[in-house]
C-alpha cells in the first residue's frame, strides 16, 4: 500500500556469524530475531537495509572435529551450513545472504587488509615458546592443552580457564599438561608468530569509541577501560596444521579465525551484490552514506570494538556506526547448561512445542523483553504464556476477531464505508513515531508495551461502544463506526508489530488483501473487502510447552 517513504538510508545490519562446528540454540535465536526486528522495520520504512550473516568456519577445533569424524573440514562446514540455514529459516529470519568465511572473497578482504596493516606499520614478528604436541605434530592452542587446575587442583581442566572454580591462567600455569587430543604429555617449542599493534592505533580508538551511537553507555565505560589497561598486542598468526587461509609470504602460517571471521561482514556482502547486483563498497567505502550495524553478545565486543576498526580504517573502510550488544539467554533463571538439561536447541524448540505458532511466539517473546542494554534475558515457560496470550490472543486477537466477525455478518464481508473515530486515529498517529523510534534505539519492550496498550484501547471502546446493541436497534450507522475504527486500528497494530511476528501480521494482510508498509498504520481502510476472517493466532498452554521444558531430572 503505502510507499511515500520509499529510499530513506542504507544500512548494512549483521549478526554475528555462528561457529560452524556447533548447533543453532535459543541464544543465537535471541540475536537474529534482535536484528531481525531491526532489519524487518527499516525494510518496512522503504530503506536500502541488507542483513548479511554467514558461518564463521575457520580454526583448530573445526579441523579437529573434522579429523575425529573421518571427514575434511569443508564437508564438515558445508553441512552445518545447511543446518544453520534450515534452524534460522524455522525463525523466519530474513537474511539477504547467509554465506561462509571459507570462501575466495573473504581470502582477498582478509589478504587486502592484513597487507594494509603492514603499509600502516602496525604488524610486527615476534618468537614465542608455546605447547608443542610431538605424537600430533601441532602446536596445540589453550583449548586443546588439558590438565589440573592451578588454583583449586580440580582434575580434566583446559589450559585457559578452570571450569570448576573460574580461574583463568597461562596454559604453562596448569599442573601435569596433557595433549587435549592423544593424551600425550607436550613439549615447549619455538615459533614466531605476527602481531598487530593496536597500542599505535590508541588515540584513534579512544576517539571512535566515543563517537554518539558507536556503543551503549555501560559498555563505552568497559571498553573504556581495556583501553586504559594498555592495548596488548595482538596475535593474528597461527601454525599449520589450521584449516584456514595462509598468510602471504609464511611457509606455514594462517591467519587466526578471528582475523578472517569480521571480515565475513565484508565478503558476504560482496557475494551478495556480485548475485544481486551493486557493490560492497555503496556499503563499506569510508565516507560513504551508509550505516553498518553490527548485533554481537557481550561476550564479543573486544573484538568488534578494538580490533576490527582497527582493521577497517586501515583499509579505508567505514567504521562501524553502531554496536547492539545484548547479554546472555537464560533458560528459567539458569546459564543454559547441557548436563543440566537447560541447553535449548533451534530446531529442538519447534521440535517440541507442539503449538504451530511456536517459532512466532519465541519472536514475540524476546521481542516483547528485548532492551538496548547488555542485561541478561530470561526465557520462563509461565512468562512465555503469558505474554503470548495476554497481548497476542486476549488482546490484539480478540480486538481482530470480534471486529472481523462484524464485517462479515452485518456489511456483507467489507470492511463498513463509514467515518472512523477521530480521536482513535489520533492517538494511532502520535504513537507511530515512538514505536518507530524504539525499533530504532532497541527498545523493542517499550514498543510491544504500547502496542498492547493501544489494544487495550480499542477492545474497551469496542466493549463500551457496544455495537451489537446499535445492530439490533437498528442504528447500523453506529456500529460501522465502531467497527471500521477497530479495524483500522488492528490495521495499525500489525503494521507496529510486522517487524517481530512476520507470519501472525501475513495472515492479516492475507485476509484484508493488503501488503502493508510501515505508513499505512494511517486510518485508511473503508469499504473494503474482507476474505476471510480467521483467528491470527490461537492460545499457547502449558501442554504445549510441556516436552520442552521438562526438568533433566525426570526425562
Ligand atoms: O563468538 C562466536 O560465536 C564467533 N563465531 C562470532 C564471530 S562474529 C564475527 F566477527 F565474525
Ligand atoms: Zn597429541
Amino acid at each position: 500500500m503505502d510507499n511515500d517513504t520509499a529510499g530513506r538510508k542504507r544500512v548494512l545490519v549483521t549478526s554475528a556469524l555462528p561457529y560452524a562446528n556447533g548447533d543453532i540454540h535459543l541464544g543465537h535465536l535471541l540475536e537474529v530475531v534482535q536484528t531481525d526486528i531491526y532489519v524487518r522495520y527499516h525494510r518496512l520504512r522503504g530503506d536500502d537495509v541488507l542483513y548479511v550473516c554467514a558461518d564463521d568456519t575457520h580454526g583448530t577445533p573445526i579441523e579437529i572435529s573434522a579429523l575425529r569424524l573421518g571427514i575434511t573440514p569443508e564437508e564438515l562446514i558445508d553441512k552445518a551450513r545447511e543446518n544453520h540455514i534450515r534452524d534460522y529459516s524455522g525463525y523466519n529470519i530474513s537474511f539477504d545472504i547467509y554465506y561462509t568465511t571459507n570462501s575466495d572473497e573473504n581470502r582477498r578482504y582478509a589478504e587486502l587488509i592484513y597487507d594494509n596493516l603492514r603499509k600502516s606499520g602496525l604488524v610486527v614478528e615476534k618468537e614465542i615458546s608455546q605447547y608443542y604436541c610431538a605424537h600430533d605434530k601441532r602446536f596445540l592452542p589453550d583449548r586443546f592443552i588439558v590438565g589440573t587446575c592451578p588454583r583449586c587442583k580440580a582434575a580434566k581442566q583446559y589450559g585457559d580457564v578452570c571450569e570448576a572454580c573460574g580461574a583463568t591462567y597461562e596454559p604453562t600455569d596448569i599442573i601435569e599438561p596433557a595433549c587435549g587430543i592423544c593424551g600425550n604429555a607436550p613439549q615447549m617449542r619455538k615459533s614466531t608468530h605476527i602481531y598487530v599493534q593496536l597500542s599505535k592505533r590508541e588515540e584513534f580508538l579512544r576517539e571512535y569509541i566515543n563517537r554518539a551511537g558507536v556503543l551503549q553507555s555501560d559498555m563505552r565505560n568497559f571498553v573504556k577501560t581495556w583501553i586504559d589497561e594498555g592495548l596488548k598486542e595482538w596475535c593474528i598468526s597461527r601454525d599449520g596444521p589450521y584449516f584456514g587461509f595462509k598468510i602471504p609470504g609464511t611457509e606455514n602460517k594462517f591467519f587466526y579465525v578471528w582475523m578472517d571471521a569480521p571480515i565475513g561482514y565484508l565478503s558476504s556482502t560482496e557475494r551478495y551484490c556480485t548475485d544481486n547486483g551493486g557493490s560492497a563498497m555503496d556499503y563499506w567505502k569510508k565516507g560513504g552514506d551508509a550505516e553498518v550495524v553490527h548485533f554481537i553478545g557481550k561476550d564479543i565486543v573486544y573484538f568488534h570494538a578494538l580490533f576490527w576498526p582497527v582493521m577497517l580504517d586501515s583499509s579505508e573502510f567505514t567504521l562501524p556506526t553502531s554496536l547492539r550488544i545484548h547479554g546472555f539467554l537464560n533458560i528459567q533463571g539458569e546459564k543454559m547448561s547441557k548436563s543440566r538439561g537447560t541447553f535449548i536447541l533451534a530446531r529442538e524448540y519447534i521440535e517440541k512445542v507442539s503449538h504451530p505458532q511456536a517459532a512466532e511466539f519465541l519472536r514475540f517473546y524476546y521481542g516483547s523483553k528485548l532492551s538496548p542494554t547488555s542485561a541478561d534475558l530470561d526465557l520462563n515457560k509461565d512468562e512465555l504464556i503469558t505474554r503470548v496470550n495476554a497481548t497476542l490472543i486476549n488482546n490484539i486477537g480478540n480486538l481482530h476477531h470480534r471486529s472481523m466477525v462484524f464485517c462479515e455478518r452485518y456489511f456483507d464481508g467489507r470492511v463498513p464505508d463509514a467515518a472512523w473515530d477521530t480521536e482513535i486515529a489520533a492517538q494511532v498517529e502520535a504513537a507511530a513515531d515512538e514505536i518507530g523510534g524504539w525499533y530504532e534505539s532497541g527498545d523493542y519492550k517499550l514498543a510491544a508495551e504500547k502496542i498492547h496498550a493501544l489494544g487495550s484501547v480499542g477492545n474497551k471502546y469496542f466493549q463500551d461502544s457496544k455495537p451489537w446493541e446499535s445492530i439490533k436497534s437498528g442504528d447500523k450507522n453506529a456500529a460501522a463506526a465502531v467497527v471500521v475504527t477497530c479495524v483500522n486500528l488492528i490495521k495499525a497494530l500489525i503494521v507496529f508489530l510486522k517487524p517481530v511476528t512476520p507470519k501472525l501480521c501475513a495472515e492479516f494482510e492475507k485476509q484484508l488483501g493488503v501488503d502493508l508498509k510501515w505508513g499505512d498504520y494511517r486510518f485508511s481502510l473503508s469499504n473494503h473487502p474482507v476474505n476471510s476472517v480467521d483467528k491470527l493466532a490461537s492460545p499457547l498452554g502449558d501442554e504445549h510447552l510441556s516436552a520442552l521444558f521438562t526438568p533433566a531430572a525426570e526425562l
